[in-house]
């Protein structure tokens, strides 16, 4: 018998005859994974089985319902190229990939946190040194940016590769562009007493690509696209574990709802503002505004090596 609740969710009460044919069904999907081989993938899909049936289960899903999940992953998946990962993004606004991310970098003494990687990184981003600029003339208000990179121990971090990007005042990655553009990006490296320093943009909020499922699906629950204002980094060192992060600006208004559940406390920085005619750190004068935001940076020891028997393998193309 189906009713609606006073805040419209369906209500339904099953009787007893009801609910074991729909328990016998979940325990016959369980146990057909029972005999998988890995005894990763048996964990991985009985887990999933269980979910998966006690979600619909639990609101009660209809086949329309089913129908439109499967057109929406359909769709998802239509749109889905070398260039475009409209499935990561379905991931990223559930709070999935933010999800992962947590339990794969468990928090070791005061490490800093890391967050979503996001589309918009590029392999060979232009090596620049200390003190250099990665605007490369892109639009918007010059940032310093500077820190220290150290172990959980304490110890200075000298040589650690430092990967950053972001987008430009008018929240486009050069990726983004029709162009070959390069810019607002870089590589380098801190010196031997783990400092590092840069100029950059001062980050500004942007939607992430609405024009899709994802987008229809945010529309719906009345949700914003807009990722809160950041630089991204990525930084790794031999005998430390790699990390992606960001550092996001206390005075944005979308880090308390960021659309991909990127934002965590500890990366959020109070960014100064100058006007211009002030000397900058690096004893240059700007005739414009500039900012300055100082980020220090903590490495986790390295992950224990993964147990290869716990690895999951599902053949790419089906057995000829
Ligand atoms: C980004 O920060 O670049 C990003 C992250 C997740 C989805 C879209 C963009
Ligand atoms: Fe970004």
């Amino acid at each position: 018998m189906s009713q609606s609740a006073e805040d419209g969710t369906r209500v339904v009460r099953i009787g007893a005859e009801q609910r074991r044919r729909e328990e016998a069904l979940t325990q016959r999907v369980l146990d057909a994974f029972a005999g998988a081989e890995s005894p990763r993938l048996r964990q991985l899909m009985t887990a999933l089985v269980r979910h998966l049936h006690a979600f619909a289960r639990e609101v009660r899903l209809t086949e329309a319902e089913w129908d439109a999940a499967i057109r929406f992953l359909t769709d998802t998946g239509h749109i889905t190229t070398g260039k475009r990962q409209e499935f990561v993004l379905l991931s990223d606004v559930l709070g999935l990939s933010m999800q992962t991310i947590t339990i794969n970098n468990e928090a070791r003494g005061d490490a800093t946190e890391a967050t979503v990687f996001g589309p918009f990184f590029v392999e060979d981003a232009p090596l620049i040194g200390n003190g250099d600029d990665m605007s490369f003339g892109a639009k918007g208000t010059p940032l310093w940016v500077e820190g220290r990179i150290r172990d959980t121990d304490g110890n200075p971090v000298g040589g650690a590769r430092i990967d950053a990007w972001e987008c430009d005042a008018d929240g486009r990655y050069d990726v983004q562009y029709p162009d070959d553009r390069t810019a607002c990006r870089a590589r380098l490296f801190s010196d031997d007493g783990g400092n590092y320093r840069f100029w950059a943009l001062m980050p500004v909020p942007y939607p992430i690509p609405g024009d899709g499922p994802v987008g229809r699906l945010l529309q719906a629950a009345g949700r914003s696209p807009m990722r809160a204002a950041h630089l991204h980094l990525m930084v790794s060192a031999p005998g430390h574990r790699a990390l992606v992060t960001h550092v996001f600006d206390a005075n944005d208004d979308y880090v308390a709802r960021d659309s991909v559940f990127g934002v965590k406390e500890s990366l959020v920085r109070t960014f100064e503002d100058f006007p211009p005619g002030t000397p900058a750190p690096d004893g240059r004068t700007l005739d414009r505004d500039w900012s300055k935001v100082r980020f220090d940076i903590v490495l986790a020891p390295p992950d224990d090596p993964p147990d290869p028997d716990a690895a999951v393998e599902i053949a790419a193309e089906p057995p000829a």
